[in-house]
Formats: structure tokens, sequence, C-alpha cells
């Protein structure tokens, strides 16, 4: 039986742009209660470039970093890397409880490290699934195979804990609490607009509708991240008031093909990844957003944007059934169809925009870091229900 611990010694763990992101309102939360909590972070740097520039926004510095990335990194390489640095780094520091965010390969190989000496997990934004073994690709798996490993589930939406409790997890282990990147994203949008940057610096964005575009996911390579920059580049060349901004993933796969489809044309930036403040105040900016990222999905409801969603399925059905966003896949014909609808029909593209956020109020960080307090105490339930996160769509 687990003992009662009067300060927990917690790690939380992260290896891409989004898991730092999204777990900086919970260190900063953690780091709050010193007399509680010793908080240890661990870069894996599966991301290495992304991972600093997510980082040094929030002002984290990693306790330990293990600078994993190679360039063109395949997923057995890398799986076996965090796995066995991971449990080196376990051994070593002998913490209470491991945290780690989503669905990545850290969180999944971060996972099973600990399990395999026994170390309790908690996993952040848990219960989000397509039941798509393939969709996304190896995201969906990555998820699964934690929620089996982890002993607390910190699920943002209340979809998703339905989902954890028909796999059989204990009601008891799970705890509703929106989104972490809501907190993330409203304590970035109080910080002034960076200016100066080489490219942006140089648009008129008033003269201009802005189509924010980003696309790196692993089971569009190919034919499918094809067709989406054929698509956008037929929309830019019969809007010319249309100006789109793509962040290319400095993935070299997905590097080659925007480079090769849509380099060189005027109303088309092509630009290295920003960084979150800048890209955030940029996504303020925008028309609308073109993406198959998880995050924009969450962060589009937050700032009012609507949402084409380059994928055919999705683990966030929130910001669909607000109406935020629309799944338009990667099939060419059908990604300009429905991109055309909302330049041309001002009447859709509001009723897109008038719900609440589903995702968070912003203080998923704070009921995160309640619960773990709770848990190490033993006291049950880990978060009374009045403190959720709750939402309910109106209509
Ligand atoms: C990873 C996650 C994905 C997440 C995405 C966020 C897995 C399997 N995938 O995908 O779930 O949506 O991060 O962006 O965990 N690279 C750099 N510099 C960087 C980052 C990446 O050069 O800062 C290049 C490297 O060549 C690297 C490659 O991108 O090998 C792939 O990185 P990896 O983390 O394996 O996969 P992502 O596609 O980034
Ligand atoms: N993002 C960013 N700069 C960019 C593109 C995205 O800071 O140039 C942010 C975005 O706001 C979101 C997160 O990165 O919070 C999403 O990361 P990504 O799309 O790489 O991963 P996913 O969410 O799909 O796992």
């Amino acid at each position: 039986m687990k003992k009662t611990l009067d300060k927990l010694k917690v790690m939380v763990v992260m290896g891409t742009r989004p898991e730092v992101i999204k777990m900086a309102p919970v260190i900063q939360s953690l780091q709050q209660h010193p007399d509680q909590f010793q908080t240890i972070v661990v870069a894996t740097a599966q991301h290495r470039g992304l991972l600093d520039q997510a980082l040094s926004i929030f002002r984290i510095q990693p306790d330990l970093d293990l600078n994993l990335m190679n360039t063109g990194q395949g997923l057995p390489d890398l799986t076996g890397r965090v796995l066995s640095s991971m449990a080196q780094t376990l051994s070593k520091t002998k913490p209470d409880m491991v945290m780690v965010q989503g669905d990545t390969t850290t969180v999944l190989a971060t996972a099973l490290a600990a399990f395999y000496q026994k170390i309790p997990v908690a996993h952040i934004e848990a219960g989000l699934r397509t039941y798509h073994k393939y969709s996304p690709f190896p995201e969906e798996m990555n998820r699964r195979l934690t929620s089996v490993m982890a002993d607390v589930h910190f699920a943002p939406t209340l979809s998703a804990k339905h989902a954890l409790l028909k796999e059989g997890i204990s009601d008891s282990t799970i705890v509703v609490t929106g989104n972490t990147v809501v907190d993330a994203l409203l304590h970035v949008c109080e910080l002034p607009e960076p200016l100066g940057h080489p490219v942006l610096s140089t648009l008129d964005f008033d003269q201009y509708r802005l189509l924010l575009v980003t696309s790196h996911r692993r089971e569009s390579w190919g034919l499918e991240l094809q067709n989406i920059c054929m698509a956008i580049k037929e929309i830019v060349e019969k809007y010319p008031d249309v100006l789109v901004v793509y962040p290319v993933h400095p993935n070299p796969v997905v590097q080659s093909t925007a480079m090769d489809i849509l380099g060189g044309m005027e109303r088309i930036k092509l630009v290295e990844p920003l960084d979150y403040l800048t890209f955030i105040h940029l996504m303020k900016k925008s028309y609308m957003i073109l993406t198959d990222s998880g995050g924009l999905q969450e962060e589009a409801p937050t700032l009012k944007k609507p949402l084409l969603l380059l994928r055919e399925v999705t683990e966030r059905p929130e910001a669909f059934d607000s109406g935020f966003a629309k799944i338009v896949g990667t099939n060419h014909q059908n990604i300009v169809k429905e991109t055309e609808f909302l330049l041309n029909d001002r009447n859709a593209y509001e009723k897109m925009i008038r719900g609440d956020n589903p995702y968070g109020d912003g203080k998923a960080g704070h009921r995160i870091v309640q619960a773990l307090c709770h848990w190490g105490k033993r006291a049950a339930p880990l978060l009374s229900s009045e403190e959720e996160f709750t939402f309910s769509l109106k209509n």
C-alpha cells in the first residue's frame, strides 16, 4: 500500500514543443508549493530546437537534459533511447511520481520505464481517443498504452473521462481538469507582442486575410501532405486578398514537401517554427487556421478562430461539437471547397466562432497540483466534483 508522503518528489518529463507548452502551467503551480513538492524537470529533448524555443518562452530550465534528438529519427530507435535513458534517470533520482503529458514517444517510453521500476505515473491530457489504431500515428496507441500504465489520469474534458471509464479505469483515479494549454495560452496572451521578426514584420496584415497553416503528422507524409500543399497553392492563386503563413516543422520529410510545392510563391510565407509568443499573436491576427495539429484544435476555440482540420479523424471532438472546427481531411478538392466556403460566406464564418471554449478555463494546472497533493496524502477524492472542470454545450 502507498505510504503517506509529507513532501512529494515529482518528476516532470517533457520531450517536444507541445509538452513544454502544456506542462508549463503545471510546473509553475508545483513550484508555487515548495513545502509540498520537490519538482524535478527532465527534458528528454526528443525535440531540440523546438523544445528550447518553448522552454525559453516559459523560462523553464530543466534539472536534467538527456539531449536525445537525432536528425530524421525513427520511432523504434527513439523509443529505445528514451526508454533506456529514462530508466537510468529514474534509478538515480527515485521520484515518488512521474508526470507525463500527451501522446509522444517521450510519454510512452517514460511511462514504461517508470512501470518497470514500479514508480507511479500521472498522465496529463489522458483519455483522448479516435479508436483508429493508425490515426493519429503513433499517438493513438501511445495514449492508450500510457493509460494502461498510469495511476492517475488527468482528463481534460468529460468525454475524455468517459473514454477512460469505458476502458475499465477506476473513477477514483480520474480528474477532469480542462486542458493546460488554455492556462498557457491565456498567460502568453497577456505578454506584449514581440516585434522585428524578419518575415512577419514585413507583412501588411490589414491588406490580406491571413490563413495560418501547420501540418506535420506522420500519417500524412507523402501523398496527403502533397494534397494539402497543392490545395493551399490553389486557394492563394484564386484569392488575391489571401496571405498564407506556414511555419514549417523541422522534420526533413515535411520541409522538403512544403518547399517543393509552396516554395517561392509571393503570398505564401514558409517560415521557421515560431516561438510560442510570436505564434499566438499571429494566430490572433489570422482569419482562419488550417492544421493537423492537436494543440491548435484546443487553442482555436480559446482565440475564437475557425479551424479546418487536415485529418480524417480527431481525438478532440469538443471543438467540432462547439462549432469552432470542421474536419476536412486531406483531399485536395475538399480542402479548397471548405476553405472557399469560409472565405465567401461571412455568416457561416461568424456562426463557427460563437460558442464557448470547451477546453478549459485557465485553471487546469492548479487543479492538477491540488489533486496531486491529495494523492500524496492518500486523501479521497483526488478532487471534489465541484472543483473539477465542467463545460456543457448551450444548445
Ligand atoms: C513529435 C511527436 C508528435 C507531436 C510533434 C509535435 C512522436 C512520435 N511524435 O513528432 O506527436 O505532434 O512531435 O511537434 O512523439 N526536428 C528537428 N528539430 C526539432 C524537432 C524535430 O530538427 O526541434 C526534426 C528531427 O530531424 C527529428 C524529426 O524532426 O528527427 C522528427 O522529430 P520527432 O520528435 O521524432 O517527431 P515529430 O514529427 O516532431
Ligand atoms: N506552435 C508554436 N509555433 C509554431 C507552431 C505551433 O509555438 O510555429 C504551438 C501551437 O500553438 C501549439 C503547439 O505548438 O501550442 C502545437 O505543437 P505541434 O503542432 O508541433 O504538436 P501537436 O499539438 O500536433 O502535438
